[in-house]
């Protein structure tokens, strides 16, 4: 990599068709050798962004620099340093596993022996070896993706894009290209990855910009995304859902804010926002004690990431499967 930079800077990133502003202002920056999350709903320009940063898409306006050069004035240096895997990959059904790494191997200048060893190296790597000799319309979607995972690291590139990686895969699948995701940043290679799953972000990443209409709305690690809420939550679930109204007027007391007070009639549950976890907990179980009332669980917690974008987004949790 040139220089001591990050592995991807990107300024004011600025792109429209039309009237649509798919990059809006974008400033990112990604640690070498880390895992970076981009984390928006369909539409936010995540595809946009990864495009750009990999030569794809010539920037308009703004500036971006991966690995250490410029995309737009050294773009063939940035290609040579960077891997990409997009929504469709570009793998031969008809051909098995192993002979399509081959090809990519072939492709990029990697002699017969050489492409074959890497061939089965990654294979190996990503836990396909033993179907590596089939055709690869019989795999499963996640062994699918993995194959593309390890098309996209014939040459290992310092930068690797994954573009919804796990999009379109049942949760087996999406839980073996997590696994293959994790074994890469060993090697120190940076990912860029975007998702539209919460959990995704939270599983793999080390950092999180989450992307809305083009801009970066928050960055962070989950945890500070998840502290800038608000710090933590208290949770009570009742055995009497007739206790609900009630529990939800205790809780309100004890925090002050009747306003942050959410229930949730199916669970039963009742949960609100606290300063002072400690003293909260203390009070609210001497508070249920006092009104007889039966709790089924009463517990203190940190928001879920899911709290964490309904409040950024109003309208990105319908979009994020659950
Ligand atoms: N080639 C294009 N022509 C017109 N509009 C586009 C094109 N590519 C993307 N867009 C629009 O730009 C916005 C961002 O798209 P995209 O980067 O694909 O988002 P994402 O990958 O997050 O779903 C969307 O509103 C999309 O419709
Ligand atoms: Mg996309």
């Amino acid at each position: 990599m040139n220089g001591n930079g990050p592995a991807i800077r990107a300024q004011g990133l600025r792109r429209t068709y039309g009237s649509t502003r798919a990059l809006d202002g974008l400033d990112m920056t990604v640690a070498r050798g880390s895992v970076h999350a981009v984390l928006g709903p369909n539409g936010s320009g995540k595809t946009t962004l990864v495009r750009t940063l990999a030569t794809l898409l010539r920037v308009r306006e703004g500036r971006a620099e991966v690995a250490g050069f410029d995309v737009t004035d050294r773009p063939r240096d940035v290609r040579r340093r960077i891997g990409l895997l997009g929504q469709h990959a570009a793998v031969d059904e008809e051909l098995s596993g192993r002979q399509n790494l081959e090809l990519f191997g072939r492709l990029y200048h990697l002699g017969g022996r050489r492409a074959a060893a890497r061939a089965d190296e990654l294979l190996e790597r990503f836990g396909i070896a033993d179907t590596g000799r089939r055709a690869v319309g019989t795999y499963s979607g996640g062994m699918r993706r993995r194959l593309d995972l390890a098309a996209s690291l014939i040459v290992e590139p310092e930068v690797l894009f994954l573009d919804e990686p796990t999009t379109g895969l049942d949760p087996r699948g999406r839980t073996e290209v997590w696994e293959s995701v994790r074994s890469l940043v060993g090697g120190g290679t940076t990912v860029l990855l975007t998702t539209q799953y919460l959990e995704e972000a939270d599983q793999l990443a080390d950092r999180i910009s989450v992307l809305d209409h083009g801009r970066v709305i928050a960055e962070g690690t989950s945890d500070q995304l998840k502290a800038e809420l608000g710090g933590d939550r208290i949770d009570v679930v009742v055995r009497d859902a007739g206790q609900l109204a009630g529990v939800a007027e205790l809780l309100a007391g004890i925090t002050g804010d009747a306003a942050g007070v959410e229930t949730d009639t199916d669970t039963r549950r009742i949960s609100a926002p606290v300063a002072d976890r400690m003293s909260a907990l203390n009070r609210l179980v001497r508070s249920l004690h006092d009104h007889g009332v039966e709790a089924e669980d009463v517990s203190v917690r940190r928001p879920t990431l899911d709290e964490v974008f309904m409040h950024l987004t109003g309208d990105m949790k319908e979009e994020v499967p659950q």
